[in-house]
């Protein structure tokens, strides 16, 4: 159920979501045309992979939006605002969450759905500590960091497992 809102406008963290959306579509739509017309490379690989990275956060910021407004309700309209106003606002803002959560996945659709292979690597982050580890570490490389991912997993687990008080031993 929707919480009742006693504001005039939405809150701080709907604008930020909308703008960082907003501006993040607008980046993404230059990428495209951008990557589409380059010639085949390692810039063009790069670029690419910027997209995915950047629609998929596209993606989750737009299902927190969705969840945001699914517990909060929107600012009223205008009183002076005719009703097919109204109605026809209220259905944009509907129609524009189905566009921002479609157009990321319609994307990873087509990457999934791809017979090319194309290996992708969202914001390059765990290819980077991999490619760093590896230069470093030699053969080792992935179990190192393979170890020090199951090290965190461990102590997470032991922060919030109530046995043996050991939450309080490594808080
Ligand atoms: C809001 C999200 C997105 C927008 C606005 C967007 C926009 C675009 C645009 C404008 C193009 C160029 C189309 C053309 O000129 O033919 C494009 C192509 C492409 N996009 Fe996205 N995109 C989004 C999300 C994604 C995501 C999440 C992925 C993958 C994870 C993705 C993968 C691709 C690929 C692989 C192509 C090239 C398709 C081809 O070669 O025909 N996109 N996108």
């Amino acid at each position: 159920m929707p919480k009742a809102t006693t504001s005039s406008s939405y809150n701080a963290v709907a604008k930020a979501l909308h703008w960082l959306i907003a501006y993040a579509i607008i980046a993404m739509l230059i990428i495209g045309w951008t990557m589409k017309s380059m010639a085949n490379g390692s810039d063009k690989f790069a670029l690419f992979q910027l997209h995915k990275s950047l629609g998929i956060t596209i993606l989750a910021l737009s299902l927190i939006r969705l969840l945001w407004r699914l517990i909060h309700q929107a600012p009223p309209l205008p009183a002076k605002m005719p009703t097919w106003e109204k109605f026809a606002a209220r259905g944009t803002h509907w129609l524009f969450y189905i566009l921002i959560i479609g157009m990321p996945l319609t994307g990873w659709a087509i990457v999934s759905s791809s017979t090319r292979n194309i290996p992708t690597i969202l914001w390059s982050v765990t290819y980077l500590i991999r490619k760093h580890v590896a230069t470093s570490l030699g053969p080792f490389s992935v179990t190192f960091f393979e170890a020090a991912a199951g090290a965190v997993c461990v102590s997470l687990i032991h922060r919030i497992s109530p046995r043996a008080g050991l939450s309080a031993i490594i808080k």
